[in-house]
C-alpha cells in the first residue's frame, strides 16, 4: 500500500510538471503534515521555493499547482492560504478506504522495502572480564530496536556482538591469575563473573603501580595476539565465563545477538597495516605505525595520529575496527553498517571511517553509521551509582524493575479485589518490569543524557510502557466484554462510517504509522516510534470517552470495533518493534 504522503507527493509532482513544464519534473513539492489540525492534514510549501526561480509571487504559483492538481480521490479542494501554502484535507471516505486495506494485512498495510539491503547492527558489545554496564544496556536496548524496526521493513539483518575480547587486559588479567588464581585459567567454573571483575581491578592497579607488571602483561598479550596456547586457553576460559554472565541478561530482555568479537578479527590486522602501507597512508610516529588524521588537531595543534599498530607491535581498538570495516563489506557484502555506542566515542568512528575512506574500503554504495546516545545518570543528575556510590550491576537494577512492577500489580489487585493466581501476577511483573526498563530509554531522544528513574518509567500515566499497555488491554477487555472476535472481524468485509473528530484523528494517526516506520529506519530514532504510540494511545483513549462502541448502534458499532482493533493491533506491533510484549490483561 503506498502512504498517503507518497500518493499526495507524486499528484503534487505530475501537477508541477503540467503546470509549469518538463523543467520542474523531480521537484520536491515540500509536502509536511500540517501544524494545526484547523488547516487540514498536509501542507505544501512548494510554491514559496519557487517563487525565485519562477519570477512569479507564491500566491500565484500557488493556485497554478492547484489548477493543475488532481487529488481528489484523498482530498476535499485544496486551499491556498497565507502567502502561499495549499493545505489539503483527507476525505473521510478515502479514509475508510484505507483503514478497510490495512484492516485486511497481517502487517496492517506496510510494505516491506522495495530495495531491501544487508544491514548489520553492532550494538551491545560489552568487554570480557568487565561487568556490563548501564552504557551496554542502551546499546542492547537501543540496538535491538533498531535491528527489529530495520527488520521489519524488510531488510536482511546481522545482530553483531563486537565483544571487547582481546587486547591489554587479557594480558594483564591472565599474569594476575597466573599467581593470584592460577585455577581460574584452567576451569571456568572456578570463578564467576563477579571473581572476574575483582580480579580486574587488582589487576589493573597492578599495571598502573608496577612496571614489571606491565612488561609482563604487554608479553602476554603479544603471546596472545600470536596464537600462544597457554594463553589461549586462558583466555577461552575467562569469555566463556563472562559469555555466561551476558548471557544472562539478553535472555532475560529476550535479545537475540551473534557474537563477533575483536579477537574475531585478529587474523586480519595484519592486512590492515598492509593496506594502508600501499595506500601510502601509513607514517611512523615515536616507534609506532600510525595514519595522521586529517581534520583533527592534538592539543599543541599538531596533526592527530591515529594509532594502527604499537611500538611493541600490539594492534588496538581502532586496528580491529578498520579490519571489521573490511570483512564486514567484503565478507558479509553489508551495504550499511550501524554501530551503536556512547556518544564518547564519537571521534573514534570519525577517524575510522575516515581512514577507511581513504584507503579506499567504503564502496559507493555502503554507508557506516554511528549511532550515538548520552549518557544514564541517576535521579540526581550524577552519574548513574548505588546509594553506596558503587556501579549498579545489570543483573541487579532489573531485577528490582520487576519487583517494583510487581508491587504495583499487588496494590492494584488488592484495590479491586481482584483474585489473580500467582502466574499472573509474576508474568505480568516481569513484562511490565522489563517493558518499562525498554521503553523508558527509548523512548528519549537517543542524543540525549537519560535519567533512570524507576517512579517515572512506571507510572500509570505519561509517556510510559505501562500506560501504553494498559491502552492495549483496555481494547481487549472491549473485546472480552462485547464477545467480539477480532480475528473474525479483520476478514470480514465492513462497512466502515467514520464521522466524529475524535474518530477521524484516531483513524489518521492510525494510518501514519508507516510513515513513522520509514523515518525511523532513516534517522535510526526511536523515539519517533515510541511518541507515534503515546499518541496513539491518547487518541484512543479520547475516542473511547466521546463514542461509545458496544453500545453504538450499527454501522457505528462495527465500525468503531474495525477502530479499537487496529488500534490494538499497531501498539501491539509498534511495541513489538520496541522489543516490548503486549498483556491481554493486567
Ligand atoms: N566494547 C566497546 C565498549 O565497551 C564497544 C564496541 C562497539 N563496537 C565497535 N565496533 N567498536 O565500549
Amino acid at each position: 500500500m503506498k502512504s498517503t504522503i507518497a500518493q499526495l507527493k507524486s499528484s503534487f509532482e505530475t501537477a508541477l510538471v503540467k503546470a509549469f513544464g518538463e523543467d520542474l519534473a523531480g521537484t520536491d513539492p515540500i509536502l509536511v503534515p500540517s501544524s494545526n489540525p484547523k488547516f487540514g492534514d498536509f501542507q505544501a510549501n512548494v510554491a514559496m521555493s519557487l517563487a525565485k526561480k519562477l519570477k512569479d509571487k507564491p500566491r500565484s504559483i500557488a493556485e497554478k499547482i492547484v489548477e493543475s492538481l488532481d487529488v481528489s480521490a484523498l482530498c476535499e479542494d485544496p486551499a491556498i492560504a497565507g502567502p502561499g501554502f495549499i493545505n489539503l484535507k483527507l476525505k473521510p471516505s478515502y479514509i475508510e478506504g484505507q483503514l478497510k486495506a490495512i484492516q485486511s494485512s497481517d502487517r496492517l498495510g506496510i510494505e516491506p522495502s522495495a530495495t531491501p539491503q544487508k544491514i548489520i547492527v553492532d550494538f551491545s558489545s560489552p568487554n570480557i572480564a568487565k561487568e556490563m554496564h548501564v552504557g551496554h544496556l542502551r546499546s542492547t536496548i537501543i540496538g535491538d530496536s533498531i535491528s527489529r524496526v530495520l527488520s521489519f521493513q524488510g531488510h536482511d539483518v546481522l545482530r553483531l556482538n563486537h565483544v571487547g575480547d582481546w587486547g591489554t587486559q587479557f594480558g594483564m588479567l591472565i599474569t594476575h591469575l597466573k599467581k593470584v588464581c592460577p585455577e581460574a585459567l584452567t576451569d571456568s567454573e572456578s570463578v564467576d563473573i563477579g571473581d572476574l571483575v575483582a580480579f580486574y581491578k587488582e589487576a589493573k592497579k597492578r599495571f598502573d603501580e608496577d612496571e614489571d607488571f606491565k612488561e609482563t602483561s604487554r608479553q602476554a598479550v603479544v603471546g596472545l595476539q600470536s596464537g600462544d596456547a597457554d594463553s589461549l586457553k586462558a583466555w577461552g576460559v575467562l569469555c566463556e565465563q563472562s559469555r555466561k554472565a551476558f548471557q544472562e541478561i539478553y535472555g532475560l530482555l529476550d535479545i537475540e545477538l551473534e557474537e563477533r568479537g575483536e579477537s574475531f578479527y585478529n587474523p586480519y590486522l595484519g592486512n590492515v597495516v598492509e593496506g594502508l602501507t600501499e595506500k601510502g597512508l601509513l607514517e611512523e610516529s615515536d616507534g609506532a605505525q600510525v595514519v595522521f588524521l586529517e581534520g583533527f588537531k592534538n592539543k599543541e595543534g599538531d596533526r592527530q595520529p591515529l594509532i594502527v599498530q604499537k611500538s611493541n607491535d600490539g594492534f588496538n581498538y581502532a586496528t580491529t575496527d578498520l579490519a571489521a570495516i573490511r570483512y564486514r563489506t567484503r565478507e558479509d557484502g553489508a551495504k550499511r553498517i550501524i554501530y551503536i555506542t556512547d556518544a564518547g566515542q564519537a571521534n573514534h568512528f570519525a577517524q575510522v571511517f575516515q581512514v577507511a575512506g581513504r584507503a579506499g574500503w567504503i564502496p559507493e554504495d555502503v554507508s557506516l553509521e554511528h549511532v550515538p546516545f548520552g549518557v544514564v545518570q541517576g535521579e540526581d543528575g550524577k552519574k548513574f551509582k548505588t546509594r553506596s556510590g558503587e556501579t549498579v550491576r545489570l543483573k541487579d537494577l532489573l531485577d528490582e524493575a520487576v519487583v517494583r512492577a510487581r508491587k504495583d500489580i499487588e496494590q492494584r489487585i488488592a484495590d479491586d479485589e481482584r483474585d489473580e493466581t500467582e502466574e499472573f501476577v509474576s508474568s505480568v511483573a516481569q513484562k511490565v518490569g522489563l517493558g518499562a526498563v525498554k521503553y523508558a530509554d527509548l523512548s528519549q531522544n537517543r542524543t540525549s543524557n537519560y535519567i533512570f528513574s524507576f517512579d517515572k518509567m512506571l507510572a500509570l500515566q505519561g509517556n510510559t510502557a505501562p500506560y501504553m499497555l494498559y491502552a492495549y488491554a483496555r481494547v481487549r477487555s472491549i473485546s472480552r466484554k462485547g464477545g467480539i472476535d477480532f480475528e473474525a472481524l479483520a476478514g470480514q468485509d465492513v462497512a466502515l462510517s467514520i464521522s466524529e473528530e475524535t474518530e477521524l484523528a484516531l483513524a489518521k494517526h492510525i494510518l501514519q504509522l508507516d510513515e513513522i516506520l520509514d523515518a525511523v529506519e532513516q534517522e535510526l530514532l526511536p523515539n519517533r516510534l515510541c511518541q507515534y504510540l503515546f499518541e496513539l494511545s491518547q487518541k484512543f483513549n479520547q475516542f473511547y470517552e466521546q463514542c461509545s462502541v458496544l453500545k453504538a448502534e450499527e454501522p457505528q458499532r462495527t465500525s468503531r470495533l474495525v477502530l479499537c482493533d487496529l488500534t490494538a493491533r499497531s501498539l501491539q506491533l509498534g511495541l513489538s518493534l520496541l522489543g516490548i510484549e503486549v498483556l491481554d490483561r493486567m
